[in-house]
């Protein structure tokens, strides 16, 4: 009986799959995201809509805020960020799918359809690489301004998109929505 029948479905065997998985992690890489997103705790799911205050965060700046476990990232994008991810031809990416929970179907992964609002002001996408979970960093940090997932080296836009790397998909956009002017709604 090998190790996997013997303890079919225990945390402790993802635990050891995730962490073999993962391979070369390098200092500071975070797992835990893949983690926490496959045994969300039950007080933690219970929490499936939450209210973010986004009045405080200047342009060019991003919070992250813990939402089912996971982290989330709200940016408040520059004109030239805005700029650059709608200059870029869908056709020619990774992954031209948008992966907006907001949107119907596999609608195309222009900027207009990853940003929460039509300004494209605002971009709130899971803070987790499509690759094998970890957190990718931020702030224009990647060779194309706008995240870089340390692990293996995956590169995001500034709109957070797959450009270069092992990851297979885009940051997925989750359900989220403007309750007023200031407050962002998560779920
Ligand atoms: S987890 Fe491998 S590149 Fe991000």
């Amino acid at each position: 009986m090998s190790h996997a029948e013997d303890h079919p479905g225990t945390r402790r065997d993802f635990l050891y799959y995730a962490t073999a998985g993962a391979g070369v992690v390098v200092t500071g890489a975070a797992v835990w995201p893949l983690v926490n997103q496959m045994n969300p705790s039950a007080d933690v799911q219970a929490l499936s809509s939450i209210r973010v205050d986004v009045a405080d965060v200047p342009p060019g700046t991003q919070i992250t805020v813990k939402w089912l476990g996971k982290p989330v990232f709200i940016r408040r994008r520059t004109e030239e960020e805005i700029a650059e991810a709608r200059t870029v031809d869908v056709s020619a990416l990774p992954d031209p799918i948008a992966r907006n929970a907001n949107l119907d179907g596999a609608v195309p992964a222009t900027d207009e359809n990853r940003a929460l609002d039509e300004t494209g002001e605002w971009l709130v996408m899971m803070g987790v690489c499509t690759h094998l979970g970890c957190v990718p960093l931020g702030d224009g940090a990647g060779d194309f301004d706008g995240w870089f997932c340390p692990c293996h080296g995956s590169h995001y836009d500034t709109a957070g998109r797959i450009r270069r790397g092992p990851a297979p998909e885009n940051l997925p956009v989750p359900l989220a929505e403007f309750a007023d002017e200031s407050t962002i709604v998560l779920g």
